[in-house]
């Protein structure tokens, strides 16, 4: 499985990929905005310098040509850019047209397993179904990437599945058990992945042990 993080953040970047365990970065407008006065295709570019896999930058046009004209201002910053697209049927064009240009593209906002179809269809890269958001409505959001797994083997799609709106590590436990390809996970929960009490404490008795049977030393 492959692990992205999902931010903005350049300092949350450096420390993620420290781990050396990183395979790409997401973004969306949301997390750009939370990062203040910054300039997006500055953050970007800064971004691809610090991680070399594929780095998703979305795009806020609702129409075709708008989409693909920002597609083509973002594929400059680096060639690790995906672009990232809204499910809808404007970005379902999009996605088409930049696929068979050999763009990769990212296509967000997925909730339903025919979205995920048709992505795939369309030669999306990943599709990004949103798990948080269909569980904090009541929903099965796991359910959704174990239905969109079945699809794409049934047809062998070749689309990654990259399984959003991680909000816990428990997510990520059940993404990676459902088949998911990638997961794009929040700083928060990539310094929880390494945790377990019993990792602390068994180690804190092999090192206290160690300095009984070798006093001194
Ligand atoms: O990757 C999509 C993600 O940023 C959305 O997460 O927590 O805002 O639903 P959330």
């Amino acid at each position: 499985m492959k692990i992205f993080i999902d931010t903005g953040n350049l300092n949350e970047i450096k420390e993620a990929a420290e781990l050396g365990v990183l395979d790409g970065v997401t973004t969306n407008p949301s997390l750009i905005a939370k990062e203040g006065n910054v300039d997006f295709f500055t953050r970007l570019k800064e971004i691809c310098a610090l991680v070399p896999g594929p780095v998703s930058a979305e795009v806020v046009s609702t129409d075709k040509p708008g989409m693909l004209k920002e597609a083509a201002e973002l594929r400059k910053i680096a060639p690790n850019i995906t672009i990232k697209l809204p499910t809808i049927r404007t970005g379902l064009q999009a996605c088409k047209v930049l696929a068979d240009d050999g763009a990769k593209v990212n296509m967000t906002l997925c909730f339903q397993p025919l979205q995920a179809l048709l992505v795939a269809k369309a030669g999306a890269t990943f599709v990004s179904p949103f798990l948080g958001r269909l569980d904090d409505i009541g929903q099965d959001g796991m359910q959704l990437i174990r239905d969109i797994r079945k699809i794409y083997d049934n047809y062998g799609f070749k689309t990654q599945i990259l399984a959003a709106s991680i909000r816990s590590p428990l997510h990520l436990v059940e993404a990676a058990l459902a088949g998911a390809d990638v997961a794009t996970v929040p700083f928060a929960v990539i310094q929880r992945m390494l945790d377990h009490p019993l990792t602390e404490s068994g180690l804190k008795k092999f090192i206290e042990d160690w300095h009984k049977s070798h006093p001194g030393k």
